[in-house]
């Protein structure tokens, strides 16, 4: 089943939504969230208000870390979809509605060179290559 924009939200996540938060991003890589320290990094970002769940026909499907802390301006960090929503167009929409929220007209990211369906979805949502770290 594909996801029309429509069907995708973003809510503002709370204390009461870490452990989903921390649930999701543990079943995307379990070593990088333990050696990373990535609860951590996920209790600030909910604290301060820059972390979002992402809803699709109202069930919890991943989360948004976005902040405005490149140069000012938007920036989103991390971009995270459970596995079995994948592929689903969920990505994509939630980059527009970032994009609309965002305060600033140019948002950034980064993702690695090796991970072709966030830059598949970067793309469709307009975004457009600005440099690489090497
Ligand atoms: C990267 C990610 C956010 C993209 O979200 P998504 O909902 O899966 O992506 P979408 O369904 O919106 O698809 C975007 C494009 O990638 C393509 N795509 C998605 N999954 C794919 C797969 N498994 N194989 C090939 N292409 C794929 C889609 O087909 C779509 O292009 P199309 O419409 O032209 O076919 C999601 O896959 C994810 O959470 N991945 C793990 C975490 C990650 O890498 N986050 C990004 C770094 S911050």
């Amino acid at each position: 089943m594909l996801f029309t924009e429509k069907m995708i939200s973003l809510r503002n996540a709370n204390v009461n939504d870490i452990a989903l938060v921390v649930g999701f991003d543990r079943r995307l890589n379990e070593e990088e969230h333990v050696n990373q320290d990535r609860e951590a990094k996920i209790n600030k970002a909910v604290l301060d208000h820059h972390c979002s769940i992402i809803l699709a026909s109202n069930i919890p499907v991943g989360f948004v870390i976005f902040d405005y802390g490149f140069f000012d301006q938007g920036w989103i960090e991390l971009l995270v979809i459970e596995e079995a929503y994948r592929g689903k167009g969920i990505g994509v929409h939630t980059l527009d509605l970032i994009c609309e929220k965002s305060l600033t007209k140019k948002v950034f990211t980064s993702t690695n060179r090796s991970n072709l369906i966030m830059q598949k979805a970067l793309s469709k949502a307009g975004f457009t290559f600005a440099g690489e770290l090497i």
